[in-house]
């Protein structure tokens, strides 16, 4: 099939890639002429694994390219939209404007029988209220909305082999029609048996907003227990694995640590509420309220915790490690880790930060931030040392090793991922979160 792509982001570029990849002719399209430049190339203008491999790949192929030129997308059927939709400034809305100029913008190159294909997560009803601009618009085109459902870290194998399809159509043969379509498209992974559930616009939407909300609240769940467990003196860890083994509550998305961040959990949930409020619902999803103050109470946490372990902060050398949101991520947005940085530096630590993949990125959003080059360096004359992302360079750190560099041997496991017996064992004063 012939597909254009408009946004070539952490979600479009790995989609663009892995249709052309798929067999499809791909064109994905994007304003940043730098992105488009990189991407052209063959490099990835973020740390994503695999991808670059698969850029290379599709582009060896002819069948991908990457351009700024809106026109291009005269060339395709199938239209994915997979721009960004933020937090608004100032408010808990989902900021809108990006979705809506890549509609406008596509409007122009539209043909008889074209399919719109909404990706970005967007709050329920946006889909409707875009079906008549694209119908509207009287070229005889079609607007479908099929939610993505992948992690970072993960985006090729989650776009390339999902657990399964979501496909908002509207009603009668146009759904027919744009249920057809999408079949072709996801041809491969759905020959494997992946589900499909074929549905109206405002349940598509929903799908993806309420998935995001349940994983935020499983984790702010178990951070409320480690709460719980901090007062009383039980350890969080052996009970997410005690209530996991029931497989009516599962053991994945129970890790208690610094909490959730990224570009979707935290703004999705804030965005889901707003539109609850907006629908004169505001008391239905209150509690999201909640599991987002739990969430940001574990970032204090982690900042208490250290002044009780080193005494005053002011002065403090603290060597920190990990920025990214989460592992095989180099992503600072709404990074609880950076979070925790900046309310160090606040007050008056001397942080050394170090992250695999994530030093750039955390630098350009705080240009303050002091960065080593290695786990060694960001450590070395610490008073103590904080794990904030669970790399697993980290989880493989040798105590004695650290022990060596450090000034005083001191741990805060923000993400309750090292072996605690191991470095107590060396003499190290160690705190996780929700743990003795
Ligand atoms: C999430 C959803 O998982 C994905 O389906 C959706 O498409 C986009 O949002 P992502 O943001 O890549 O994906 O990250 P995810 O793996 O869900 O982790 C989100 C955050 O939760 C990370 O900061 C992670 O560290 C944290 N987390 C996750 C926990 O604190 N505990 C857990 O048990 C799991």
């Amino acid at each position: 099939m012939r597909i254009s792509v408009i946004g070539c982001g952490y979600l479009g570029a790995v989609h663009a890639a892995c249709m052309a990849e798929l067999g499809h002719d791909v064109v994905g399209i994007d304003v940043d002429e730098h992105r488009v430049a990189e991407l052209s190339a063959g490099r990835a203008p973020f740390f994503e694994p695999g991808l670059p491999d698969v850029l290379s790949r599709a582009l060896a192929t002819g069948r991908l390219r990457f351009t700024t030129d809106m026109a291009a997308a005269a060339e395709a059927t199938v239209h994915f939209v997979a721009v960004g939709t933020p937090q608004t400034k100032g408010s808990f809305n989902a900021d809108l404007t990006y979705v809506d100029a890549a509609v406008q913008g596509l409007l122009p190159y539209l043909g008889e029988g074209d399919l719109v294909v909404g990706k970005s997560t967007v709050p329920v009803g946006t889909a409707a209220r875009l079906a008549g601009v694209v119908e509207g618009a009287g070229a005889g085109a079609t607007l479908a909305w099929n939610p993505e459902f992948l992690r970072e870290g993960f985006a090729v194998r989650d776009t390339v082999a999902p657990d399964r399809f979501v496909y908002g159509v509207p009603q009668g043969d146009a759904g027919e029609r744009a249920t057809a379509v999408l079949d072709e498209v996801y041809a491969t992974a759905l020959a494997t048996g992946t589900p499909r559930i074929v549905t109206d616009y405002a349940t598509a939407e929903l799908v993806k907003v309420s998935a995001n909300a349940f994983l935020a609240t499983k984790i702010s769940f178990i951070n409320a227990m480690a709460e719980i467990a901090e007062a009383t003196g039980a350890d969080v860890t052996q009970l997410a694995d005690a209530i996991g083994h029931d497989a009516r509550i599962g053991r994945r998305f129970l890790n208690a640590g610094l909490g959730f961040g990224g570009g979707c959990l935290p703004k999705d949930i804030r965005a889901f509420r707003a539109r609850a409020d907006e629908l004169g619902l505001a008391d239905t999803l209150s509690f999201l309220g909640e599991v987002d103050a739990i969430n940001l109470r574990r970032r204090e946490r982690v900042v208490t915790l250290t002044r009780e372990l080193v005494g005053d902060l002011e002065g403090a050398t603290i060597g920190v490690l990990g920025l990214a949101f989460k592992p095989d991520s180099d992503d600072v947005r709404d990074s609880p880790a950076l979070d925790v940085v900046k309310k160090l530096v606040e007050a008056g630590a001397n942080v050394t930060a170090y992250d695999p993949e994530a030093n750039e990125t955390a630098t350009r959003s705080l240009p303050s931030l002091v960065t080593a080059g290695s786990a060694a360096d960001a450590v070395r004359g610490a008073d103590a040392v904080l794990v904030l992302t669970e790399w697993r360079e980290f989880r493989d750190l040798v105590p004695a090793e650290v022990k060596a560099l450090v000034s005083r041997a001191v741990v805060v496991d923000g993400r309750n991922c090292l072996d605690a017996d191991a470095w107590r064992a060396e003499g190290f004063v160690l705190r996780g979160l929700g743990r003795p």
